[in-house]
């Protein structure tokens, strides 16, 4: 029986991210790493554009016979899941910040987001969002010398010292010590785990015999050379 190939999808490096955890938790699955870098960042896009862009680009992640598609990226996620879900034959995961489950005392609670993400949390009560508009951008265009990125420009709004810090752009965590170093938040949240939850019960579906042999890694698309390199130069080497 083949291994399960499990395709993710992000607008650029930020997915890589979400591949080196999944990666570092499963075996015997072949990823395919898709990045639409040439179109990034989509945070700051309008809603029917990431529709579009998304569609076209699951069309072309069709081609590859994917078990599951995996949008590596909160705005995909939020902005265009539940309507492509529809559209296409295979399953399709996406990454959340962990939101609601953090609503619950009394704490301070930041997330930082994209714009179009920062929408979807608006209007949570006690939830302080803050969409950083060039964030994403910044990281990918400087993914090979993140050390280059002036965080203080990003973050300079936000007061620091918080209970819950979640990062709600896969891109962030590239640079998650230096944010950490930044705000000091006790705690510090993503939808890493969340994604591996689902995709592990959706796995345990399938009854592919598990094995622990090692992954396979395909890096496809236009820009998969860039993001191979940035894989195995930068993102590999993080502990996320
Ligand atoms: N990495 C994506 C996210 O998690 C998208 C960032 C962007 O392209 O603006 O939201």
């Amino acid at each position: 029986m083949k291994p399960p190939r499990i395709a993710l999808f992000d607008s650029g490096v930020g997915g890589l991210s979400l591949l080196n955890y999944l990666n570092q938790n499963l075996s015997g699955v072949t990823f395919l790493y898709y990045g639409d870098n040439a179109n990034s960042p989509y945070g700051n896009k309008t809603k029917a554009d990431i529709f579009s862009l998304a569609f076209d680009r699951l069309l072309y992640l069709s081609t590859f016979n994917p078990s599951v598609v995996i949008f590596a990226c909160n705005t995909l996620s939020l902005t265009t899941l539940n309507e492509m879900s529809k559209l296409f034959d295979f399953p399709i995961l996406g990454v959340f910040p962990p939101v609601e489950s953090l609503m619950k005392n009394d704490c301070r609670t930041v997330l930082l987001s994209t714009q179009r993400t920062s929408e979807f949390y608006s209007s949570v009560s006690g939830l302080e969002v803050h969409p950083l508009l060039t964030l994403a951008g910044d990281i990918e265009n400087n993914a090979l010398s993140l050390s280059k990125i002036c965080l203080t420009k990003h973050l300079k709004y936000i007061k620091e010292g918080m209970d819950n810090l979640i990062l709600g752009c896969t891109h962030y965590l590239l640079l998650k010590n230096e944010i950490v170093d930044h705000l000091k938040p006790r705690k510090v949240y993503d939808g890493a785990s969340n994604t591996l939850n689902m995709l592990a019960k959706y796995l345990q579906n399938l009854k592919t015999p598990v094995n622990h042999l090692e992954n396979q890694i395909y890096f496809i698309g236009n820009s998969a050379s860039f993001n191979k390199k940035i894989w195995f130069s930068v993102v590999k080497n993080i502990k996320i």
